[in-house]
């Protein structure tokens, strides 16, 4: 849409099961923020919509772990989450939640709505029943063996061991996860979004219509297109959620896939309603044609949101539809999916426990290596370097000099510009175009890129000082200096607008050390947005350095959470019977370092080790090349071994010991190596 009033801009209403984490954050809430404020600043009306999704079947299972009732659950979570975007500075409009009764009410409307103009169709089935429980059972709440692995503990939409989805009258031996019966069938009856129905308006809409949505959108969306759409079912036998709304409906609930889109409704209608004076009527920001409507998720939820909420509201009837949906990939940390149950994570609430004050630091790396286009890898390794080489050493750096400079020559006082030279005028023509730059790219949701192209700003300015040297030049020509320290404070006062949607906290301190009071991102570009004569504050330094030991902490703190779920997941096997203290003698395993280490040609599985052994030098052949892929890199580090094994011959090698390994229980093999080195040959006891 080109020629629009105003901008509605939604973000996934995360479940309120848990706190929110750095892939929350990547994928969906620092993107929106950036777009926001984006477009804030540009001084267009825009409304930023977010809030909790406080209905659906994890919930009530947490609730049932605990002792507790779902409302708790989603009461501890929902202020959790609201203060950790708060602390980042997402700058949502109204942050509400699912279970407000201006939800429920729309909710319903919007149902009784459809169902009204016949949108919906009925259908009986069968499904699980627990009779001892007397209640359906959700897919959730069924467990049994997966058909595809023999995991025991599969769920009835997953197996969590093989990762394939299914349904519940997949699992074999299926039992209840409230009673532990085998549950039976029963009939129930339930409400269906016909999307085949709605699969020809949909296809023109998204096909031909979207083509610019982003490539991983449009595939996924052309992908379920093409399989050809089925009815869904939007309501649930459950008691958690809101009720379906028509007669003939006890203990069903509206399905959350159903209720939670319109959240973003119903939170705009909450807002509009409290503050009508500053927002208007809600409807204009959903009903009217002028309005944009972007929504920024996931890529799990792109089904949702390009093809079943569409559905539902053109189903309705009176309202828009999205313009664009840039939904991102997925997050992962150091190498590993985030996963909650596993508490593979970066909590924010935990991260701003450790580094208090640097949410910019986060926010930073975050744009920097978002997953718009692939998934991609948090690591604490790039956290640390992007703060180190980027924050601290590029911007932080010219910004500090150039307030350095001007409080030493000139007291802080922003002083005249004089004749421009030829290498001035160069400068400006560079830093000129970074706003149309930056512009194209943030228009495009391509954040990190326009995050690069803000930082370029940075970089001219840290070149310009180098370049023009002022503390040379202040020796022979304070009226040069005065210009050089002119141009650069204006070039900082561009960086703190542009870089106000990405580092809000760090543009603000920037701002106010500059004295700046208004600002709009349309000045950028220019160089009078500070005027010669006034005072500016005492410079602070923007970013510190991070230093190694701070990044051990969290590194150790992943090592242990993956020990601790190495040790939850894993059952010893029995210990085996004892041995005399004569026998365990007899054997005798000792340390040495690999001299050279390389795949044995031929064979899949062994490893030739070449170990000093204190005496002498030893060959020996050990099967784990599958788990060391780069063998040299063992070349220097020391193993245990047992030197009196039996020598033997395999592929025509005379392997002479047994080098020890411990088998993880995902059957990696790790070698069991020293902590300190030790004297090569020494007995281990
Ligand atoms: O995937 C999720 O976390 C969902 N709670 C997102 C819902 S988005 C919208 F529909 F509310
Ligand atoms: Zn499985």
């Amino acid at each position: 849409m080109t020629n629009f009033k105003r901008t509605t801009v939604t973000s996934a209403l995360p479940y309120a099961n848990g706190p929110v984490h750095i892939g929350h954050l990547a994928g969906v809430y620092v993107p929106a923020d950036i777009y926001v404020r984006y477009l804030r600043l540009k001084g267009e009306e825009v409304l930023f919509i977010g809030g909790s999704d406080e209905h659906g079947v994890p919930i009530t299972i947490k609730a049932k772990k605990e002792g507790v009732t779902p409302q708790d659950i989603v009461d501890r979570y929902h202020s959790i989450i609201k203060k950790s975007f708060e602390e980042f500075g997402i700058t949502f409009d109204i942050y509400s939640r699912t279970t407000s009764k201006t939800h429920r009410e729309l909710a319903s409307d919007i149902f009784r709505t459809i169902e009204g103009k016949g949108g919906f169709i009925e259908k009986t089935n069968e499904q699980y029943y627990d009779e001892s429980a007397q209640q359906f059972l959700a897919d959730r709440y069924i467990t049994g063996k997966c058909p595809h692995c023999g995991n025991e503990n599969a769920y009835g939409d997953q197996c969590e061991s093989c990762g394939t989805s299914l349904s519940p009258t997949d699992l074999i031996n299926p039992k209840s996860a409230i009673s532990g019966n085998v549950p039976v069938m029963r009939e129930t009856k339930h409400w269906y979004l016909p999307l085949d129905q709605h699969e020809a308006w949909l296809r023109k809409w998204i096909l031909e219509d979207h083509k610019e949505w982003k490539a991983n959108v449009y595939g996924q969306c052309k992908s379920w297109l093409d399989m050809g759409l089925q009815p869904r079912a939007v309501s649930r036998d459950l008691d958690w959620g809101i009720p379906v709304p028509v007669p003939g409906a006890d203990g069903k609930v509206l399905y959350v896939w159903f209720d939670a889109p319109i959240g973003y409704i119903s939170n705009t209608k909450e807002l509009c309603d409290s503050q009508p004076e500053k927002y208007g009527p809600w409807e204009k920001w959903w009903k009217d044609e002028d309005t944009r409507l972007i929504h920024f998720i996931g890529k799990d939820n792109i089904v949702f949101h390009c093809i079943v909420f569409p559905a539902m509201l053109k189903a309705e009837g009176s309202y828009i539809l999205p313009d664009n949906v840039p939904a991102n990939e997925f997050l992962n940390l150091e190498g590993d999916k985030i996963s909650t149950s596993r508490n593979w994570a970066v909590w924010l609430h935990e991260y701003l426990e450790d580094f208090p004050g640097k949410q910019d630091v986060l926010r930073y790396v975050l744009t920097a290596n978002a997953p718009e286009t692939k998934d991609n890898d948090f690591t604490w390794n790039d956290f640390q370097a992007r703060n180190n080489n980027e924050l601290v050493a590029i911007f932080g750096n010219f910004i500090n000099r150039a307030l350095v400079l001007t409080q030493n020559y000139y007291a802080g006082i922003v002083p005249a510009l004089g004749p421009l030279t030829d290498y001035d005028k160069q400068t400006l023509e560079e830093f000129v175009n970074v706003k149309s730059e930056v512009e194209k790219l943030l228009n495009n949701f391509r954040f990190r890129d326009a995050q690069k192209e803000a930082m370029t700003l940075a970089r001219i300015g840290n070149k310009y000082l180098a370049d023009t040297e002022p503390w040379k030049v202040a020796k022979i020509d304070m009226d040069r200096v005065a210009t050089i320290m002119h141009l650069s404070l204006q070039i900082a006062a561009n960086l703190a607008i542009a870089f106000e949607p990405f580092l809000p906290f760090t543009s603000k301190k920037l701002r106010t050390m500059l004295g700046m009071k208004s600002f709009s991102w349309n000045d950028l570009g220019k160089i009078d947005l500070l005027v010669a004569g006034s005072q500016l504050e005492t410079p602070e330094l923007l970013f510190e350095k991070i230093e190694d030991e701070t990044m051990q902490v969290q590194v150790q703190k992943l090592l242990d959470t993956k020990i601790a779920n190495e040790a939850a997941n894993y059952k010893a096997s029995p210990v085996k019977e004892n041995v005399a203290f004569e026998d365990f003698m007899k054997m005798d395993i000792r340390v040495g370092t690999v001299l050279s280490c390389q795949k044995v040609p031929k064979a899949d599985k062994l490893l030739q080790f070449r170990i000093a052994d204190g005496l002498e030098e030893r060959t020996i052949l050990s099967g784990i090349a599958q788990h060391y892929p780069n063998p040299e890199e063992l070349v220097g580090t020391q193993v245990c071994f047992i030197a009196n094994f039996e020598p033997r011959k395999l592929r025509g090698i005379m392997s002479e010991g047994m080098i020890l390994s411990a088998e993880n229980s995902d059957g990696k093999l790790v070698l069991i190596q020293p902590r300190a080195v030790v004297t090569n040959g020494v007995e281990v006891k």
